[in-house]
Order: structure tokens, then sequence, then C-alpha cells
């Protein structure tokens, strides 16, 4: 089974994803890791090079042409399901979960790291809640397309296991 975890920047996609795959015995694969080492460039590297636009192709043309194992976990970045059809073809090839978290929880999780995100590194850090505010109202009609909605406040990977388990 193919387990896609999708949600905003810094809700937890990789973290979850990683424990969830140990507790499973599944693989993981981070996309964002995958396009990395695609293109030998950092995900920030690339948009500089070569812009948002080329990115998103890049992220579709990876999610859906990936030799995946049968079972697997894939943390996929914040803007993955909100291009393209991917979040179709998500919904059509494993499991989708949205990691959903407010704003100000995400705010205060990338706090620390918003140098390294190009979409935020532009930023003041005020201007940082504003941005997330209106971009996840942009994206949340893609995100709560997923099959299952989960709370990211203090989820945990045991939470999605027992959630996955139950619907199968
Ligand atoms: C993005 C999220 C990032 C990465 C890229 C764009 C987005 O992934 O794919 O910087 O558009 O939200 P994470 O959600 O893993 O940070």
């Amino acid at each position: 089974m193919k387990i896609f975890l999708i949600g905003f920047m810094g809700c937890g996609k990789s973290t979850l994803g990683r424990k969830l795959a140990t507790k499973l015995g599944y693989d993981l694969i981070d996309l964002d890791h995958q396009i990395e080492k695609n293109t030998g460039l950092a995900v920030g590297d690339y948009f500089s090079t070569h812009g948002e636009e080329a990115f998103r192709k890049l992220e579709s043309e990876t999610l859906q042409a990936f030799n995946y194992p049968k079972n697997c976990v894939i943390a996929t970045g914040g803007g993955t399901p909100c291009f393209f059809d991917n979040i179709d073809w998500m919904n059509a090839n494993g499991t989708t979960i949205y990691i959903e978290m407010p704003p100000t929880a995400l705010a205060k999780r990338l706090e620390s790291g918003i140098a390294k995100r190009p979409l935020l590194r532009n930023l003041t850090p005020e201007g940082v809640l504003e941005f997330i505010e209106s971009k996840l109202a942009e994206r949340e009609p893609f995100y709560t397309k997923a099959a299952l909605v989960m709370s990211g406040i203090s989820l945990t990977a045991d939470d999605i296991r027992a959630e996955i388990l139950a619907r199968n």
C-alpha cells in the first residue's frame, strides 16, 4: 500500500513519515529529497535557478513517474497536491492523509527554518503568518480532497497507523 502524507510546510510530513514507515516496515520516499537527488540541487537552489513553474513540472513528473515499491510512505512537498492533477493521481494510486494544522502553529514550527524555504525566505517574520494564512486558504480545497484528514497537533505515527489499519 502507498500512503501519501500531504499538508502545508512545517506540518510534520517528513518526521511523521519517517516514523510511520519504520513502524509499518515500509520504505519512506521523501519527494523533495528525490528531486534533490535527481537534479543535484537543493530545492531552494532549484527555485532560485529555474523558478517555481519549472519546479512544479519536475515535482509532478517525479511524483507520477517514480518507481514506487509495493509498500511505502511518501512525504510530499507542501505544494504537491495543488498543481496539475497530482491530488487526483495520489487518490487513485494510494491512501492520502492530510495533516491539518492551524496557521499559528505552522508559523511557530517554521520560525527557525525560514531561510531554507524558498516561499518564505523573502518575508519578514510578521509577514510569515499572513502568508501562511492566505496560502493555506488557497490550498485547502486541494488538501481536503485527501481520503483522511487528521489534526497534526500532537499527532503521532501510531495514531496514523491505527487509523489506516481501521480502514483496511
Ligand atoms: C513547498 C514546500 C516544500 C518544497 C518547496 C515548496 C510549498 O516542501 O516542496 O519548498 O510550495 O509549500 P515541504 O512542505 O516539505 O517543506
